[in-house]
């Protein structure tokens, strides 16, 4: 299989992905999404399963020629509760909803990917499509995986790809090792006692309490973990107070808790309680802590590096992969990889002539279709080039 293969599915392509960016859907409402999925798979001749991971989900087999390992290749669906600001034909047609983090190319990467697996099936073993809901913040591929994906049969790898628009058009990366972080979330509520702001020793000041909590969590990052070892704590957000006559009687804070090595994440939770802890208490006030562990941190398996390395040189010759540090942005993905060895690489989208440059999660994120027939490509020689060496 070559480029041109992938390149005669342009059209194809594009169509496909300009059909599922107008109609976007949230987390696990990918009804429409998984619907065209299915008919398209269906008209390939191929049976996809029944609904999973809350109904949106679904996997399809390509069988090979020959019995054999089975390797998996997974598109995330799930658009953004973001309005898209782009003035262009296949716009969002949803408002507040919009395909900001690439989704709708990743699935129709997949069923451009299914098409030449489908023409051209492996010699020996077979590839499980994963179409799975709710990659942003819903952790569906956790879902897939509690319904069965990685089983019946028995996946032993598992590609993706993710588009990206830091990257040029052409051109791949891809971070062997801890690749994205696990992103943790975390609750304060910061207690103190309500009064009259020109009576400040009559009360204990909530807003000032939580002032000092903030910057003393910094401390755990700067002071107390190795400063080799990649973590971020971020307060996003700041809710208390009445009035600016008013001392307030509590103060909530939520954040987020990025980190890439397993041990010291499991550490946060007791660094973090530490610090609020001792500096509510230091200054007369109480407090409830909340930390929920979110997607884990994705681990690219470096055996598969040369897979694509193959793969890519293969199809664009050399110099168009590069191996990038980690980057400290959540990827469910990282659930599939936790259990069998799996690789996601980025894919540039990424286009400054045509102002194709705005960030994932940007109002005006938008990507060069050229990636569309390059990425297809790169999943199906993925795919079959590991049944190979298997
Ligand atoms: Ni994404």
């Amino acid at each position: 299989m070559t480029l041109a293969d992938a390149d005669d599915l342009r059209a194809d392509l594009v169509s496909w992905r300009r059909a599922l960016h107008a109609q976007p859907e949230l987390s696990y409402q990918e009804v429409r999404t998984a619907a065209f999925v299915r008919e398209q798979l269906e008209r390939l001749g191929l049976r996809p399963s029944p609904p999973l991971a809350g109904g949106t989900g679904l996997t399809c087999l390509i069988e090979g020629r020959a019995d054999g390992p089975t390797v998996a290749l997974r598109a995330d669906m799930d658009a953004l509760p973001i309005s898209e600001q782009n003035e262009v034909p296949y716009a969002s047609t949803v408002p507040g909803v919009g395909h900001m983090c690439g989704h709708d190319a990743h699935t129709a990467m997949l069923l451009g990917a299914a098409t030449l697996l489908a023409r051209r099936p492996p010699a020996r073993g077979h590839v499980k499509l994963l179409f799975q809901p709710a990659e942003e913040g819903g952790a569906g591929a956790a879902r897939m995986i509690a319904d069965g994906a990685l089983e019946s049969p028995a996946v032993k790898a598992i590609f993706a790809l993710h588009v990206f628009p830091g990257v040029e058009v052409g051109h791949l990366t891809v971070c062997p090792g801890p690749a994205t972080a696990a992103s943790d979330a975390f609750d304060v509520e910061v207690i103190g006692r309500g009064g009259h702001a020109a009576h400040p020793h009559q009360a204990v000041d909530a807003v000032a309490v939580a002032a000092q909590v903030i910057g003393a969590l910094q401390h755990v990052v700067s002071r107390q973990t190795d400063p080799l070892t990649p973590l971020v704590l971020t307060v996003g957000r700041v809710q208390g107070g009445f009035a600016r006559n008013v001392i307030a009687p509590s103060v909530r804070l939520e954040g987020t808790a990025r980190s890439l090595d397993p041990a010291l994440r499991e550490r946060l939770p007791a660094l973090l309680e530490r610090i609020i802890a001792g500096v509510t208490g230091a200054l007369g006030a109480t407090y409830e802590l909340a930390y929920q562990q979110g997607y884990p941190s994705t681990r690219n398996d470096p055996a598969l590096v040369p897979v694509l390395a193959d793969t890519v040189e293969a199809l664009l010759g050399s110099g168009r992969l590069k191996e990038v540090p980690p980057s400290m942005g959540g990827e469910d993905f990282a659930f599939y990889a936790e259990r069998i060895p799996g690789l996601i690489a980025r894919l540039g989208v990424r286009n400054e002539a045509r102002g194709l440059v705005h960030p994932l999660h940007h109002p005006r994120f938008d990507l060069d279709e050229d990636a569309l027939p390059l990425g297809a490509a790169v999943l199906a020689q993925l795919a079959t080039r590991w049944l190979e060496a298997a």
